[in-house]
């Protein structure tokens, strides 16, 4: 995944242009509404979204596999600090935060890798902390291309599973939270094949409460 990560990033550059996806400008509503002081960003790729919270006065620690990706969000986004390590494994950061915001990386993994990652943000969540998620959907014009490797699964590269995510699936991975708010939003890309539009989910959830 390192590889295929690092590879596209020195190939492409910033891939997604400087423009934040639009999930981030309505999380960051949500976040400003619950005055969300430090935020969480796995998967934060060279920048284009922590720089919107960053510049907004949140605290932002980025996690990301890609070593080009890190030197990229350097520039890009300095007021973010960036840990360059897998989300599966966050054990280096020791603080906790009030939120996370995540696009698009938890339909990157298979089952198993999916809960941990979830469990590992929960881990480093504060008491009763949000999390934001966005996924791949099952509207996806993707849906179903390449070889099935587990339920709504597939590689349409070896080694590169793409999960779709239904509502009911969604919900079922944050069981463990206090859902907020789920939804489809549409979010329109301009790379590699041109213009396109990705008809993801999102989760809005709360941590439920550690002390009791
Ligand atoms: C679809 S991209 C989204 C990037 C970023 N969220 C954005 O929109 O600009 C997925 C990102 O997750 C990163 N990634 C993939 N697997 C990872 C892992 N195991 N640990 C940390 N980052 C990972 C990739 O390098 C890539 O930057």
């Amino acid at each position: 995944m390192n590889e295929y990560w690092d590879t596209r990033y020195q190939a492409e550059g910033k891939i997604w242009g400087d423009s934040p996806s639009r999930t981030a400008d309505y999380a960051l509503k949500l976040f400003q509404a619950n005055t969300v002081k430090s935020l969480l960003v796995p998967g934060s790729g060279y920048g284009r979204n922590t720089k919107l919270f960053s510049s907004s006065g949140i605290s932002v620690t980025g996690v990301e596999i890609s070593l080009a990706a890190c030197g990229m969000a350097l520039e890009f986004d300095p007021l973010t600090r960036v840990y360059q390590t897998s989300v599966l494994d966050m054990s280096r950061l020791s603080r906790k935060f009030n939120a996370v915001y995540c696009f698009n990386v938890l339909h990157l993994f298979r089952e198993f890798d999916r809960k941990r990652f979830i469990r590992q943000c929960l881990d480093r969540t504060k008491n009763k902390g949000l999390m934001f998620f966005t996924v791949f959907s099952e509207k996806e014009p993707t849906y179903g291309k390449g070889a099935s490797v587990e339920p709504d699964t597939f590689e349409s590269k070896p080694g590169r599973p793409v999960h779709y995510f239904s509502d009911a699936d969604l919900k079922a991975h944050f069981s463990m939270t206090t859902i907020l708010e789920t939804g489809l939003m549409e979010d329109e890309e301009n790379h590699g094949e041109g213009p396109h539009t990705h008809i993801l989910r999102y989760i809005y959830v709360r941590a439920n409460d550690k002390s009791q």
